[in-house]
């Protein structure tokens, strides 16, 4: 379980409201993974967060593009690097069996862990060009 903080802030309110709800989203997962929910739930969180994050990607994007942010291309190559691992993670959820929980357990842990990561270090640095 992991929470927005300010210190993610990117000084654009859309942003940072869809930071949230990937946040929220991934929260989701993790309850949702601890208290044993079924695949349909997990299937259907899941599902959220692959549409969900590629709109809010491409429109991080158009954003950075606008305010001729440094970090622009470091930022679609990170978000490239993030489908892929998730890709590959559904995949993986898709194929495997109900018993088989410890990689679904790793990987959210490691999405999270990639999440404040990017956050923290390339999203946020949109703040300084939005003034
Ligand atoms: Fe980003």
């Amino acid at each position: 379980m992991f929470e927005w903080n300010s210190a993610m802030t990117t000084g654009v309110s859309d942003i940072d409201d869809q930071h949230r709800e990937l946040i929220g989203k991934f929260n989701e997962l993790v309850e949702a993974e601890a208290g044993g929910a079924d695949r349909e739930k997990i299937g259907g969180i899941l599902d959220f967060l692959q549409y969900y994050a590629e709109w809010h990607f491409n429109h991080e994007e158009q954003i950075m593009d606008k305010y001729h942010c440094h970090v622009l291309e470091e930022n679609k190559k990170a978000h490239d690097e993030y489908r892929i691992r998730f890709g590959e993670l559904y995949e993986h959820w898709k194929n495997m069996t109900d018993s088989d929980t410890t990689v679904l357990h790793d990987t959210i842990v490691e999405l999270a862990r990639w999440i404040v990561h990017h956050t923290l270090t390339v999203d946020n640095q949109l703040h300084e060009y939005v003034k």
